[in-house]
């Protein structure tokens, strides 16, 4: 039987004589030692049909339900609610280097719920203002349009991402407050190493686990099997995801970056940040990445899968960070969640 390794994708021919059928099965691959797993049980009639997987996720994959299950997952990104126009628009004028405040203040005209959160968190103490800020554009005067498309881009995705997420185990906030922490830690990291990044790296940060939007009500449903794939702690959330589900949340994420228009460059950062390294040099991938890690050294992570996450080395070292630096990152981070929460409670 050919057998695949999920994690170095090494293939390997086991005979069939060695394989126990009717089990489930794991061992360590030999090249890269990660846990290779194999589900006989699928597959007790017929053992010369060449099954192979490495971790059980292509055997469900092939079978019928596995596939089924994929579309309706796939299909089921549709449901999810658009971006708000207000967050193309606030990208527009912060790409245009000429677009003054009047372009940002119009689009405050379709949307006044987020004109007044704009307002109270312009007023809130994290932006210092000497000045109580009543309008639109006194706010963008005073902050800079720049600022205020962002606070922009933060209220409207606080309702996308502000929901209880209860197959990850979240609470309502949760998964926003991560994303905010991971959206503040990506633009820290930008403004150091690659400063032209900056406002993609946050945009990017706030939407990039979206994907567990879509995927939470099928792993609330399996949720006995997630905990089954979880319990000998060898395996991670993710990894379950892809086993169960057929795709993990930053592939599903991609598929929703295309529903919500996001530009390529960060469609593909969100598509690879867990293993960026597979991103053939995406150096927004790598902030991310590092981001998100961040995030789960500060108490800000995901509930579910935060345990788990694998930070890889090779990011941090292309971005040459060292330990403190990291803390220091942490500290700003927090800072900065927690002053941003205060003013949406
Ligand atoms: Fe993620
Ligand atoms: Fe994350």
């Amino acid at each position: 039987m050919r057998v695949e390794c999920a994690n170095c994708q090494k293939v390997y021919d086991i005979p069939d004589e060695r394989l126990p059928a009717g089990k489930k099965i794991k061992f360590p691959c030999p090249a890269c030692k990660s846990v290779i797993k194999v589900d006989m049980r699928s597959h007790q009639a017929d053992t010369d049909a060449v099954p192979s997987s490495a971790s059980g996720a292509h055997a469900d994959k092939k079978s019928g339900e596995g596939e089924a299950l994929k579309e309706k997952i796939f299909k089921s990104v549709s449901e999810l609610p658009p971006m708000p126009q207000v967050v193309h628009k606030a990208r527009k004028v912060l790409a245009d280097p000429n677009s003054s405040f009047k372009d940002l203040a119009i689009i405050f005209v379709t949307d006044q719920a987020i004109a007044a959160r704009v307002l109270k968190l312009a007023n809130s103490a994290y932006y210092g203002l000497s000045q109580q800020v009543s309008s639109i554009q006194q706010a963008s005067v005073i902050l800079g349009h720049k600022t205020l498309a962002e606070l922009v881009t933060m209220s409207a995705t606080s309702s996308l991402l502000g929901k209880d997420i209860k197959g990850y185990g979240l609470e309502a906030g949760e998964l926003w407050k991560h994303s905010l922490a991971v959206a503040f830690g990506s633009r820290l990291i930008a403004k150091k190493k690659n400063p032209a990044f900056s406002d993609d790296a946050f945009a990017a940060g706030l939407i990039h686990d979206s994907g567990k939007l879509v995927l939470d009500k099928y792993v609330l449903e399996r949720k006995g099997k997630f905990e089954e794939f979880m319990a000998d702690g060898q395996g991670s959330f993710l990894a379950a995801e892809k086993e169960i589900l057929g795709f993990d949340h930053a592939e599903i994420a991609s598929e929703v970056c295309k529903k919500w228009n996001v530009p390529e460059n960060v469609a593909t950062a969100i598509r690879y940040h867990h293993y960026p390294s597979e991103a053939q040099e995406n150096e927004l991938a790598n902030i991310l990445h590092v981001a998100d890690g961040i995030a789960m050294l500060s108490g800000l992570g995901t509930g579910e899968d935060a345990l788990s996450y694998e930070m890889e080395e090779s990011a941090v070292k292309s971005l040459g960070f060292k330990d403190e630096d990291i803390s220091k990152l942490m500290d700003q981070v927090v800072a900065s969640v927690q002053n941003t929460m205060q003013e949406f409670q």
